[in-house]
This record gives C-alpha cells, sequence and structure tokens, in this order.
C-alpha cells in the first residue's frame, strides 16, 4: 500500500537547519534518527540517511537537483534577480539530455589522466606554500595554506597568468557567497564577481580561439562529438561552474582533514612516513569528515518510491555525512583509520548518479598530494589553539581558523 509522504510516523530534524544547531548536534541527531529509520523530516521536506537510499534516489533521474533553486529557496522576490538567475543555465542543475550532453562533451578533459598530469605542478604550489610558514613553528592552516591552494591549480588548468590569481580568489569567494544564507546583503558582490568572471573567460576564451594552448579552455573548445559542439555561454558557464565547485570544496575538505587528524597523530605520523597511503587516506578522511554534507533534489514528477508517494516539488536532503557513517556498509564506521581496507562501495563526499562531481579526479589528487607532503614536511603537526568552525548551516563546511603548531624546518626552496 503506498502511503504519502507527509503521513510518515518518523523523525523529526527540523530543528538541525536552525542556524544555531552545531555540527555535533547536527550529526548526533542525524545517526540517532538513521538508527530508527532511512528517512526523516527536516525544515524544508525529507532528509535521507541511509547508503543504499541515497545512493538510489541520487541516481533517479526524476529527483532533479535543487542547485537552480536556491535563490528562491532563500526567499529572495526581487525579479530581476529572479530572471537573471534562471538566465544564468549551470551543468549544476541541467537536468536530463541537457546534462547528458554537456558531460559527454566535457568528461574527457576531466580525465584521471588529465589530473594526474597536473600533479608535479600541484607538489610546486603545496611546496612553495608550506615555504611560506615552515620555518616559524606555528601556523593558520586556512589563512597560510587552504585559502590559497586551489586558486594556482584552477588557474593553471585554465591557463590564465600568475598575476591574475589574486582576481581568481576574489571571484571565488564572492560568487561563493550564494550559499552562505545573506543572499540579501550578498547580492551586489555576488552579481559583479559573475560579471567580471564572465568578461574575464570570454576573453580567455577568444585568445585561445585564435591560439590554442595545451589547457582546459582549448580542450572545451575542441570537443566535439558527432559534429556537436560546446557554445560560447555554455564554455562560459562551465570555466564559472569549474571556479566555484572546485575551489571553497577543495580548500574546505583539506582544512576538514587536517583538523581530523590533529586528533590522531598516530595517523598523520604513519601517512608522513608512507607516502603510499595517501589515495587511502584521503578516501578515508572524506568518508570520516566531508566538506559537502548533503546535497538537495526536488521531485520533479509525482515519485513513489518506498512504497510512498513524494508529490511534484517535494524536497529531500540526501545526507552524505550520514551514509558515510552507514554501519551497513562501512565496518566501524566511526573509526578513523587511514588503513581500513577499501570499503565495496565509495564513500559519498563526491556525490552520487549523473551530477557525480565531475572535478572528482583533480580533487582526488590535490588532496593526495597535499595531504602527502604536508605529513612529510610537518610531522609532528598538533593544534595550537581551538579551531573557529564556519556555522553548521553552510553548504561547504570547513574550519574558519585552524591554529597549528609544529618544529619548524627550513624551506625546501632555500638553499642552506
Ligand atoms: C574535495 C573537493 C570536492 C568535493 C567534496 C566535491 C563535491 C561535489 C559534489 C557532492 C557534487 C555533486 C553535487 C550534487 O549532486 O548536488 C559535485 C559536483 C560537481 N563538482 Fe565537485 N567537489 C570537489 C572538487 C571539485 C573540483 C576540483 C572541481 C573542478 C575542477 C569540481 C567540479 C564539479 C562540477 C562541475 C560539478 C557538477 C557536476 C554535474 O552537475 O554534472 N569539484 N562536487
Amino acid at each position: 500500500m503506498v502511503i504519502a509522504a507527509t503521513e510518515l510516523d518518523i523523525p523529526d530534524l527540523s530543528w538541525i537547519d536552525e542556524p544555531d544547531a552545531t555540527v555535533d548536534q547536527r550529526r548526533e541527531a542525524s545517526s540517532s534518527a538513521a538508527e530508527e529509520s532511512w528517512i526523516a523530516r527536516n525544515m524544508f521536506g525529507y532528509s535521507i540517511l541511509h547508503y543504499d537510499d541515497v545512493v538510489a534516489m541520487l541516481r533517479d533521474r526524476r529527483w532533479h537537483s535543487a542547485s537552480g533553486k536556491i535563490i528562491e529557496m532563500s526567499g529572495v522576490d526581487d525579479p530581476e534577480w529572479l530572471a537573471r538567475s534562471r538566465r544564468r543555465p549551470s551543468i549544476l542543475s541541467a537536468e536530463g539530455d541537457e546534462h547528458t550532453r554537456l558531460r559527454r562533451l566535457v568528461g574527457p578533459a576531466f580525465s584521471p589522466r588529465h589530473a594526474d598530469a597536473l600533479r608535479p605542478y600541484m607538489r610546486e604550489v603545496v611546496d612553495e606554500l608550506l615555504d611560506g610558514f615552515t620555518e616559524r613553528s606555528e601556523a593558520d592552516l586556512v589563512a597560510d595554506f587552504c585559502e590559497h591552494y586551489p586558486i594556482p591549480i584552477i588557474c593553471e588548468l585554465f591557463g590564465a597568468p600568475k598575476e591574475d590569481w589574486e582576481l581568481f580568489s576574489g571571484w571565488a569567494t564572492d560568487i561563493f557567497r550564494i550559499f552562505n544564507g545573506n543572499l540579501a546583503e550578498d547580492k551586489h558582490l555576488i552579481i559583479t564577481a559573475q560579471d567580471e568572471l564572465d568578461a574575464y573567460v570570454g576573453e580567455l576564451i577568444e585568445q585561445r580561439r585564435s591560439t590554442p594552448s595545451d589547457d582546459l579552455i582549448s580542450a572545451l573548445l575542441a570537443a566535439e562529438e558527432e559534429g556537436d559542439r560546446l557554445t560560447h555561454s555554455e564554455l562560459v558557464m562551465l570555466c564559472e561552474a569549474v571556479l566555484m565547485a572546485g575551489t571553497d570544496t577543495t580548500r574546505n575538505q583539506l582544512g576538514c582533514s587536517v583538523a581530523l587528524f590533529t586528533h590522531h597523530p598516530d595517523q598523520w605520523r604513519l601517512l608522513g612516513e608512507q607516502p603510499e597511503l595517501a589515495p587511502r587516506a584521503v578516501e578515508e578522511t572524506m568518508r570520516y569528515f566531508g566538506t559537502v554534507r548533503g546535497t538537495a533534489r526536488f521531485a520533479s514528477e509525482d515519485i513513489e518510491y518506498r512504497d510512498i508517494l513524494f508529490p511534484a516539488g517535494t524536497f529531500i536532503a540526501p545526507s552524505l555525512a550520514q551514509a558515510n557513517r552507514d554501519p551497513e556498509v562501512f565496518g566501524e564506521p566511526g573509526t578513523f583509520d587511514i588503513t581500513r581496507d577499501p570499503p565495496d562501495k565509495p564513500q559519498l563526499t563526491f556525490g552520487a548518479g549523473i551530477h557525480y562531481c565531475l572535478g572528482a579526479a583533480l580533487a582526488r589528487a590535490e588532496q593526495q598530494e597535499a595531504l602527502a607532503i604536508m605529513s612529510e614536511r610537518l610531522p609532528d603537526l598538533e593544534l595550537a589553539g581551538e579551531i573557529t568552525w564556519k556555522p553548521a548551516t553552510v553548504g561547504i563546511f570547513g574550519p574558519d581558523v585552524l591554529p597549528i603548531r609544529f618544529t619548524p624546518t627550513p624551506s625546501v626552496g632555500s638553499s642552506d
């Protein structure tokens, strides 16, 4: 018998979306709800709490990405901005044939082979950033490392010159304000950053059209499948998606991962001694403490799932964080162990289904290189004070301030 979702007798997690609920409180409440049920009520609709259901619902094409609805859901009623956001399609909110076509065209440019080609450059950036503070005995890992790390790599990917790093960094920060819950206040900054980035990328595209190079934009310009090509506005949209999706995620994941290691110094030392563990360490840190804790979908039509009717328009929040602690999939899920045998099913911090992270290979390579080098160069890294965390409601969670201390070492770039 099919039952309406509204009639379900399930745990209520609505309060965890309140701004003052901490991540620990949210985690505890979600875990105890997950022991009772695979689904719970939340402020916007329903949280999905078990691994198999999260994957099944993310793979079900009737559930559409809610990323294009953020502005509407945040209560913005400014018609000009609503119209503008509808005019700016994004791969994150595209569905059906439109999405399949985009992924087919851009997929090859984001292969593991392309990501691996950037590893030597990633190592250079990591060493250079570490050289900036290893001669001191203390640092703020966020301000001194995480904030900067992804930008030169995205610039290298785009083939943008070094002197433009600051511009990219500023645009990424401002465009990301869209997820911070202060839309009315931040509107002007967000729109200005989007317009400036559009103009900048537009110019890069024109340059690469006349002089192709060895970068992402040239690869996207050349991308062609059965006579189909990306249009100019699709190229601009993709570059913006990469800048947005590829910077704050990487920064914050690294912050979460190092913060986690400060509570597990043995595992940190082990990684420093055995850098070949880096790929496993990245999967385990992302499983145990992922920066993207959940995503959102809405029902594009009436959907029946597990004998429950979700009417068209229903919102769900598949909890990647909770699924990553599902004891049916990960033995002893509350144990952090970088030597854990690779599980049969992957950790879900990169999502699942058609919107699975396009930059996963690049993000994995970035994290692997950074963690391996950092743990080797700063083997006795420890917390030097309290961590300041972002508000638990942000879409991409992580530390704002991560004070660390360590035995000073000379920079590897120095001659003595
Ligand atoms: C640790 C770092 C990262 C994490 C945790 C992460 C996580 C995610 C997640 C969870 C999604 C799916 C969202 C959803 O289903 O609603 C996603 C999509 C996406 N990611 Fe990442 N990401 C990371 C790094 C990157 C990087 C480095 C890039 C680009 C170079 C990137 C580009 C994208 C794009 C373009 C999409 C949209 C794909 C689509 O809709 O088809 N991400 N990411």
